[in-house]
């Protein structure tokens, strides 16, 4: 039998805690912080073509830089950036020679090398495993690629990649931001697959991992030296860090799943060793955990290291079960005096380790066992697969019949009337009401026009949506296009769009805000956005300076839907004019690529903004800690309920309202937005329904996650959970104990109110008045639930004038 060896070091995990969706910040290229002296090339063709002119947007010179000769397919020429110092590399912007219009050469490809000590080059590989980027289609237009995955490296190679023998020029720039984290490399065991029995086979490799491999385990790219083993029982995993430090303690997520074997660790020693070169000190720190088998919920176990001062760490987890699973690793640490944030080193990873007693490496050639028992597996899944679409259809059917022995009279008498539908087919199975909402029940809802989106209210015979195909719930840039009703392509021209289309090439590209499946924002210079806006033009001053916009870009490759959905989005935004909404200010429609120009907020999603920051205290002003107050918090509060009461106003329901989707601008002002654009950030917070649907349940009322009912009250529902956000200061998803499944089963609990289910607890930070408020916000019954009026009344009174 072979026992399979199992741990992931996620992106995340490498990366630390740099965001790749806000790190990409030009590095200096165009703006000439990076020097000549270090832009280099393999060869250049004239001395007015060297490395130095290879500055994006730049002129000067021959206008680029072209390496010598015809570039010929078999050739590697390069131009190498140094720079400076290790950086987060996350996008690549690339030009050809222009040389105001004598220049016609570029680049249609081309492949990245980095390295981080200049000696040892990785070839950058996307998650696919292609090395090999589009690059330009003419001299004068910059092409962006994002590097998914990003690197971490201080030295990049440009090689320009051809076809066909030609001659090629670049200019580039390089975007990311400096990599700070205190952790220069770690090792430990390879990942391999999680078979456990009954459960699904699970990859958990680190696709991302640019360092060596060596048989079954993995030493980060900069590691000298990094021996560790999974010995009989336990798993070491060492740590080296940029300079010695104080170590206080260390914090390890680490999960329980009884029922799978997965306990956190019995206990943990870790020795430490003061320089790179130098012996491990004899003497390990050891601590005991306190196993709770009655507790399931994953922790943080925190270990104390005793400010034991070193570079290197070696720990060595002992299992407690037959599966050790830890989420993220941090470690905390102070200089001999103080202990200050900046010495505070945040090192992320998921590890998922099996305890067999492994004592040596198995030879390569089990390989094959491994590769059968997955293909043995593979089929197995795909056979319970058909079994469970067989069943589905089955279900379906015995739905149907439910449906139709319940007449259409008691159906509209009341929603008593549809719960109690609701109840028997829950009691049914907890899992065919899933089934139900992805639409294969057939649909009994009626269609609730009370309250309704612009939409819905001119097209109030529009389907439920639980019984329309939820496929599109998301909408073109997620934004409220849930149960906007279909309409068809023809009908949305740019007659129903009242924005001003503003010439796009006054529109100059500054970085990526984020990115979706349908497209990008960004961020850009308009330039005479002020004139062409006009007197009570929205735009705030800027003295003098040009003015930044936030601009969503329809993918020049979507499909028609994508693009009525994304003209509908335009359509409804144009239509919403309050101060704590963002503002629709202009278009670009009348050619591809579609575009829609709004505010730019400087201070970006307040899930970000407040996921960075403490509570304002003596310590954080003492350590200079970014930290916000109670009293802003509150304000948060304010000026949110406030932009759901204009939304409320015109019987606008969002369906989204969550901290991810509130903008900050730099006055920290809020307004609302519904970004699906930037929502890869934040797809945990989306429970995909069989594939099909992508639903915020973590932030949806009952009767929404039930019977797909979304009402000025749902989103009053959610209001309370994005208040609970902002008052534990975004540390934390809500319901984090609970898996997407059990937050569905909880909402089953919520329905039958019988109490047992389970609420958000109370923030420490929170007044007791004010939690009150956020429970009335979940009350079960609807009209017990507070408006936005007399929650704006309520929440204004607490902010200091
Ligand atoms: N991300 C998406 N839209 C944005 C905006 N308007 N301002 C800042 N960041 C954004």
């Amino acid at each position: 039998m072979h026992l399979f060896l199992l741990l992931t070091l996620q992106a995340t995990a490498a990366f630390g805690q740099i965001d790749p969706a806000h790190c990409r910040y030009a590095l200096g290229m165009e703006d000439g912080r990076i020097k000549d002296e270090d832009i280099t090339a393999s060869s250049q063709w004239y001395k007015t073509t060297g490395p130095q002119y290879a500055r994006l947007n730049w002129e000067e010179g021959d206008g680029a830089w072209c390496p010598q000769g015809q570039l010929e397919p078999s050739d590697s020429q390069y131009l190498q950036v140094d720079l400076g110092r290790l950086t987060f590399l996350t996008v690549v912007a690339t030009q050809g020679r222009y040389a105001r219009n004598s220049g016609n050469e570029f680049a249609r490809a081309y492949r990245l090398n980095y390295s981080k000590d200049g000696l040892l080059w990785k070839s950058w590989r996307n998650r696919l495993g292609n090395a090999v980027m589009e690059g330009n289609k003419n001299a004068y237009t910059s092409v962006i690629n994002d590097l998914h995955p990003p690197v971490i490296t201080r030295y990049v190679r440009l090689i320009p990649v051809t076809k066909v023998s030609t001659t090629v020029c670049m200019r580039v720039e390089l975007y990311g931001c400096p990599w700070e984290d205190g952790l220069i490399s770690y090792s430990a065991p390879e990942g391999q697959l999680m078979m456990p029995p009954g459960y699904p086979i699970a990859s958990l490799n680190d696709s991302t991992y640019d360092g060596a491999h060596e048989r079954r385990r993995v030493t980060h790219a900069l590691c000298t030296h990094g021996s560790f083993s999974i010995l009989n029982g336990y798993v070491e995993m060492e740590f080296v860090f940029d300079r010695q430090r104080n170590f206080t303690s260390m914090k390890v997520h680490s999960n329980n799943m009884f029922s799978r074997g997965v306990k956190i660790f019995s206990s943990v020693s870790c020795w430490f060793k003061p320089r790179l070169i130098a012996c491990w000190e004899a003497e390990p720190v050891s601590f005991k955990t306190v196993l709770d088998d009655r507790n399931p919920s994953a922790r943080y176990v925190t270990v104390p290291l005793n400010r034991r001062a070193a570079k290197s760490l070696r720990c060595r987890f002992n299992f407690a079960d037959v599966w050790m699973m830890f989420s993220e690793i941090s470690f905390q640490s102070g200089n001999t005096h103080t202990r200050t944030r900046d010495t505070i080193l945040p090192t992320q990873m998921t590890l998922v380790v099996t305890s067999p007693p492994v004592t040596s490496y198995p030879p390569d050639d089990v390989n094959t066992p491994i590769l059968i028992g997955c293909l043995v597996t593979i089929i197995l899944l795909l056979v319970i697969i058909i079994f469970l679409i067989l069943w589905c259809q089955y279900v379906c059917k015995v739905l149907e019949k439910v449906r139709r022995e319940t007449t259409d009279r008691e159906l509209k008498d009341s929603i008593g009337t549809k719960l109690s539908l609701k109840k028997q087919i829950l009691k049914l199975d907890k899992h065919i009401f899933l089934l139900f909402l992805t639409g294969c029940g057939g649909g009994y809802a009626e269609p609730d026009v009370t309250q309704c989106t612009p939409h819905q209210c001119f097209h109030s015979n529009a389907p439920h949506y639980a019984e329309t195909d939820i496929v599109r719930l998301q909408g073109v840039t997620g934004s409220n296009m849930y149960a906007v009703p279909a309409l068809t392509v023809d009908s949305l021209t740019r007659k129903d769009i009242s924005a001003a289309e503003f010439p796009r090439q006054q529109l100059i590209f500054r970085e990526k805000l984020g990115e979706g499946q349908f497209g990008e924002v960004h961020l850009c210079e308009a330039e005479g956005l002020p004139e062409f806006l006009g007197e009570g033009s929205p735009l705030p001053e800027r003295d003098g300076q040009s003015v930044l916009v936030a601009v969503k870009q329809l993918r020049a490759d979507a499909t028609s839907q994508a693009r009525n959905d994304f003209l509908k989005e335009i359509k409804i935004m144009s239509r919403l004019n309050d101060p704590n909404i963002i503002r629709l200010l202009c278009v670009c429609v009348s050619s591809d690529p579609l575009c829609m120009v709004t505010e730019y907020m400087e201070n970006g999603d307040l899930n970000m903004f407040l996921s960075q920051r403490e509570i304002e205290s003596t310590l954080t002003h003492a350590n200079n800690i970014p930290s916000v107050s109670l009293s802003d918090l509150l304000h948060m509060s304010v000026q949110i309920s406030s932009g759901m009461k204009y939304l409320a106003s015109l019987n606008f329901v969002h369906r989204d309202l969550a901290t991810r989707n509130c903008l900050l601008d730099r006055r920290l002002t809020i307004k609302i937005a519904d970004f699906g654009m930037s929502r890869n950030l934040y797809s945990s917070d989306y429970y995909r329904i069989q594939g099909r649907a992508v639903l915020p349940i973590r932030w949806m009322a009952w009767e929404s996650i039930l019977l797909g009912k979304f009402t000025t009250a749902s989103d009053v529902w959610a209001f309370g959970v994005t208040l609970w956000e902002i008052f534990t200061l975004c540390k934390e998803q809500p319901y984090s104990l609970l898996s997407d499944e059990q937050v569905i089963e909880n909402t089953g609990e919520f329905f039958r109110n019988q109490g047992r289910q389970i609420f958000l607890y109370a923030p420490p930070l929170c007044p007791p008045s004010l939690f009150e408020l956020m429970m009335r916000c979940w009350s079960r019954d609807i009209p017990n639930r507070p408006t936005f009026e007399g929650l704006y009344q309520a929440l204004r009174p607490h902010v200091n004038q």
